[in-house]
C-alpha cells in the first residue's frame, strides 16, 4: 500500500480558509486565556517541574562525576569530504579511537591518500567516490560500504561548499548546488544510514554545522542559511529520536565550529575581507579533536571554541499577549519591522515562552517540556500501521 504523505497542497479550489470552529463565539478572549492557562499551562508545568527533578539530581551528580566515555573502538565510521580539511582529520582521529574508516568524497585521489594515512594507524579504511549530494548516489554508497566494512555505526556529515556569496551573487544553479551538498545531503546519509543504526541498536550521527548557524555573517548568506537549517535538522532529529524512545540507541552531535585552515583559496577569500585579522583560525586536527571528546561523552552540541557555547542563546522576550489569528501574525510582523526589531515571533505567550525556555534550557529539558506538551506523538510507523489497518 502506498503510505499518504500528509502534506498540504492547494485543493482544486484553492484553500479552504480555516475556522477556530471550537471556539464558542461567545466567550471572550480573556475567558478563553484564562481556560488555557487552568487547564494547560499550570498542569503541564507543574508536571514539567515533577519530571526535572530526577533530572536535576543526575545533573548533580554530573557535575561531581567526570563525564563517562563510550568506546567506539572497532566501529565502523562514515566521514563525507573526508579527502580534505576537517573531513581529513576525522578520519585519522577516528582511526585513532580504533574506528574503521570510510573515506567518502567527489575528490577520489583526496580520499586515496587520507586511506592510506588511516591504513598506517593500523585499523581497516577505504575510499568511496560519490556525490552525496544525490540520494540515488548515497543508496548505491550504502551498499558499497557495507559489502567492504560492515554496516555503519558513525556518521559524519561533514562535507560542504565553503561559499562565499552574498545574496545576489552566484547563478540559480550554484545555489541549488550548496543547498543540495551543506543540507539535503544530510537528508540522505540519514536516511540511508540510520535504519541499521536502529536494527542494530547502536549509532551516533554527527552533523558538521558552522558557527555561522549561531551568528550568522553577511557575504555568507547561502552558506549560512543551510547551516542554520542543519542545525534545526539535528535539533529536530533528535527530538523525534526522544519520541521514539530512540535517545540511548541513536546519539547525535552538532558540531559549530569557528573558523578553520582547510582550503587556501577559502583562506585568501577570508583574507580579503579581513577576517583573518580579527579572528582566531583553528588547525583541523584542533577541531577535529574537540568533535571526537563530544562524540565520545555523547555531547549533543560542540561548540569550538567551547565559550562559544555561553553566547550561542539568543532570546527575546519582549512581545505581547497574543492569540494566534493571521491578523495577529500580520499586526506583529508590522509591527516588528517599524521597531526594527530582527526576530519577531508572532505566536500565543505560552509558544513564545516556551521559545525562551528552549533558548536557556539545555536540549534534554527541551524535549522533555515538549513532551509534557504534547504528550507521545505517534510516530511515522504507527501512522503507517493505522493506515494499513484501515485499510
Ligand atoms: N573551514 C572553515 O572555516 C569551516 C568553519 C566552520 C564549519 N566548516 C564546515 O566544516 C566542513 C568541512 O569543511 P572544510 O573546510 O574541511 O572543507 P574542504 O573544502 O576543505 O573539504 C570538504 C570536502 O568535501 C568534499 N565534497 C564537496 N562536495 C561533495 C559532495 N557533493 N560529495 C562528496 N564530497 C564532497 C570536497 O571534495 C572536500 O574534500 C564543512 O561542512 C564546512 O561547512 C568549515
Amino acid at each position: 500500500m502506498a503510505t499518504e504523505v500528509p502534506y498540504f497542497t492547494n485543493a482544486e479550489n484553492g484553500y479552504v480558509p480555516a475556522k477556530l470552529a471550537h471556539r464558542s463565539a461567545a466567550s471572550s478572549q480573556p475567558l478563553r486565556l484564562l481556560r488555557f492557562v487552568v487547564n494547560h499551562v499550570i498542569p503541564d508545568t507543574v508536571k514539567f517541574l515533577l519530571q526535572l527533578i530526577p533530572l536535576a539530581l543526575s545533573g548533580l551528580v554530573g557535575l561531581v562525576l567526570p563525564s563517562k566515555k563510550k568506546s567506539i573502538h572497532g566501529h565502523t565510521a562514515l566521514v563525507t569530504g573526508g579527502a580534505n580539511g576537517l573531513g581529513r582529520a576525522l578520519c585519522l582521529r577516528l582511526a585513532r579511537e580504533g574506528c574503521q574508516v570510510a573515506v567518502v568524497d567527489i575528490d577520489l585521489a583526496g580520499a586515496q591518500r587520507t586511506v592510506e594515512d588511516v591504513r598506517a594507524l593500523g585499523v581497516k579504511a577505504e575510499a568511496f567516490l560519490a556525490d552525496i549530494a544525490n540520494y540515488e548516489a548515497v543508496e548505491r554508497l550504502r551498499l558499497e560500504v557495507e559489502s567492504k566494512l560492515g554496516p555503519v555505526d558513525v556518521l559524519v556529515n561533514n562535507a560542504g561548499l565553503l561559499a562565499v556569496l552574498s545574496l545576489s551573487e552566484g547563478k540559480p544553479a550554484d545555489l541549488e548546488r550548496i543547498v543540495n551538498v551543506n543540507l539535503l545531503s544530510h537528508f540522505w546519509t540519514i536516511r540511508a544510514f540510520m535504519p541499521g543504526m536502529i536494527t542494530r541498536h547502536r549509532g551516533h550521527i554527527v552533523g558538521i554545522a558552522s558557527i555561522a548557524a549561531y551568528f550568522p555573517v553577511g557575504r555568507f548568506i547561502p552558506y549560512t542559511v543551510t547551516k542554520y537549517a542543519v542545525r534545526a535538522l539535528m535539533e529536530s532529529l533528535n527530538s523525534e529520536l526522544r519520541m521514539d524512545g530512540l535517545q540511548n540507541t541513536i546519539q547525535t552531535t552538532c558540531v559549530y565550529p569557528a573558523l578553520i585552515a582547510t582550503r587556501q583559496q577559502f583562506m585568501d577569500m577570508l583574507d580579503k575581507l579581513n577576517f583573518l585579522k580579527r579572528f582566531y583560525v583553528f588547525t583541523p586536527e584542533q577541531v577535529a579533536e574537540q568533535i571526537i571528546r563530544g562524540v565520545l561523552i555523547n555531547k549533543r552540541e560542540v561548540f569550538v571554541p567551547s565559550i562559544m557555547a555561553l553566547f550561542s542563546k539568543q532570546f527575546d522576550l519582549d512581545e505581547k499577549l497574543a492569540i494566534l489569528t493571521p491578523e495577529n501574525v500580520a499586526d506583529s510582523a508590522i509591527e516588528g519591522m517599524l521597531r526594527g526589531q530582527v526576530d519577531v515571533y508572532a505566536a500565543p505567550f505560552f509558544i513564545r515562552l516556551f521559545m525562551y525556555l528552549s533558548g536557556i534550557l539545555p536540549h534534554v529539558l527541551t524535549s522533555l517540556l515538549i513532551q509534557t506538551i504534547m504528550g507521545k506523538v505517534p510516530t511515522l510507523m504507527d501512522r503507517t500501521k493505522k493506515n494499513s489497518r484501515a485499510d
